[in-house]
């Protein structure tokens, strides 16, 4: 069963434990970030296992629009760049992901000068660019802000030092893309290190650059004048395995996914384990399942901690488990903006301004409501809701399956924009699944 190309709505019909395989995808965070750095080289790359995403087809249409090449079949991108020949990216592409900033390093080297449009992405919080725009500055870029966007010029780029006062996943990346060509060397601390990134830099290493990775968050690069295309197979996205594990457990249900390496959810197995969740994991697969799940208490963090992206899952799954648990939301002010939708669906969370596990974090005393207590077991009704934004709208995909009624989901360009073939997926476990005339 394949869901038409653009869905508006979806009814959801709950029908017990969902049970079955999932083939997880290549990496959402990490193909949109391989085919940005495809443009330092003038042969052509191929990112193969490439997710098929909206997502994607966003950032081929930013490639195409300064003269590369970009072809898209099944699950293979080849970018060649050989033809760059534009520095702008149309205002167009204006808040629909965040692939502009990263953009500008590359035409920096390229070109000399880029126009990017003010980048969108999830309403999840402020997500400021300011760490980018310093980094670009201490290579020696001229950036300046405008109503619509960013323009910055540069003669030479050169290596630079520079210390992130936050591990920002975009940041690290604006710095490593842009330091693989520049003059000297780059010195990056307090850098990022999540599989994604870690993904961005191997791909950039194949491309012919020069970079060193230190146990204490520190990147260091040596420029190089020339980078190659290059073949890459991207590793499975570790929030789309943990998101059907989770739909596995919060219906009853079990699902072995295929596809996503053990050492990408180590945190995620580790925490449900400890709400009670047994996993039988092999070379190929990994498949929880459990009999009773317990409260937990979780505070998001940086790789290697808990991370942000597998929040709202966390939180329906917290509705099914025996107890009071306990989310401290640390990345986004603002990602625990879902909530309505799941309180109208009769779950029992309360949202708390405190930060309520572990240490105080950046959000403390801002008034910002970034803790959630979750009260289980409460079973959740059906409801028509709309989808905020991509792990969001999974969560509510959730809530929807384990829910005693039937729902109505909207949005459901937020699912095609983050998830590969979602609708199939479903329909293969089992779920009731079903699209509505817009
Ligand atoms: C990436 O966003 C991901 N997006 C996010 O996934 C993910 O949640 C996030 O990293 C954290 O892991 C993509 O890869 C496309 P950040 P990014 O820079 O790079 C602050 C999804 O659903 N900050 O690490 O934007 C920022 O406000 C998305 O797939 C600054 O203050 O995240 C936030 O509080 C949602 N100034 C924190 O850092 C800056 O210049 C982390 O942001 C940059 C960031």
């Amino acid at each position: 069963m394949t869901a038409p190309p653009s869905a508006p709505s979806w009814a959801i019909e709950p029908v017990g434990p969902l049970h079955g395989d999932v083939r997880i995808s290549g990496s959402k965070n990490a193909v949109s970030k391989l085919m940005v750095a495809a443009l330092l080289a003038d042969g052509a790359s191929t990112i193969a296992n490439a997710p098929r995403l909206s997502d994607v087809e966003i950032t081929a249409g930013m490639l195409r629009s300064v003269g590369a090449e970009v072809v898209i079949e099944e699950d293979r991108v080849v970018i060649d760049a050989g033809t760059l020949a534009e520095s702008r990216i149309p205002v167009s592409y204006s808040g629909l992901n965040r692939m502009p900033i990263l953009l500008v390093g590359p035409l920096l080297h390229r070109i000399g000068e880029a126009f990017v449009p003010f980048v969108g992405g999830d309403r999840i919080g402020a997500r400021p660019v300011d760490l980018h725009v310093d980094a670009l500055r201490q290579f020696g870029a001229e950036v300046e802000l405008t109503d619509q966007g960013l323009e910055a010029k540069a003669v030479k780029l050169h290596g630079a030092r520079i210390r992130l006062n936050w591990p920002s996943v975009g940041a690290t990346e604006t710095v490593l893309l842009t330091a693989v060509q520049a003059e000297g060397r780059t010195v990056l601390e307090n850098a990022a290190v999540e599989p994604e990134v870690v993904e961005l830099a191997l791909f950039l290493q194949r491309m012919g650059a020069r970079i060193e990775l230190q146990p204490d968050r520190r990147f260091v690069i040596e420029g190089v004048p020339h980078l190659a295309g290059a073949p890459q197979r991207l590793g499975g996205d570790r929030i789309e395995a943990f998101s059907y594990m989770v739909a596995g457990l919060a219906t009853g249900g079990s699902v072995r996914i295929t596809g996503c390496a053990q050492e990408r959810l180590v945190t995620a197995i580790t925490t449900l384990q400890r709400m009670g969740a047994s996993f039988e994991i092999t070379d190929d697969s990994i498949t929880a399942t459990a009999d009773h799940l317990r409260s937990c208490a979780v505070r998001t963090s940086p790789h290697p901690g808990f991370m942000t992206d597998w929040q709202p899952p966390l939180v329906v799954l917290c509705t099914r488990a025996h107890g009071m648990s306990v989310v401290h939301e640390t990345i986004f002010e603002d990602r625990l903006g879902y909530i309505d939708a799941l309180q109208r669906m009769k779950a029992e969370v309360e949202l708390f301004e405190q930060c309520l596990v572990g240490d105080p974090c950046r959000f403390q005393e801002t008034g910002a409501r970034h803790s959630a207590l979750v009260r289980g077991v409460s079973p959740l009704q059906g409801a028509e809701v709309e989808m905020p934004d991509i792990r969001a709208a999974f969560a509510y995909l959730i809530a929807a399956a384990a829910a005693d009624s039937p729902s109505i989901l909207h949005g459901v360009h937020h699912l095609e924009r983050g998830y590969d073939q979602v609708f199939d997926k479903f329909s293969e476990l089992g779920l009731g699944i079903r699209q509505l005339d817009s």
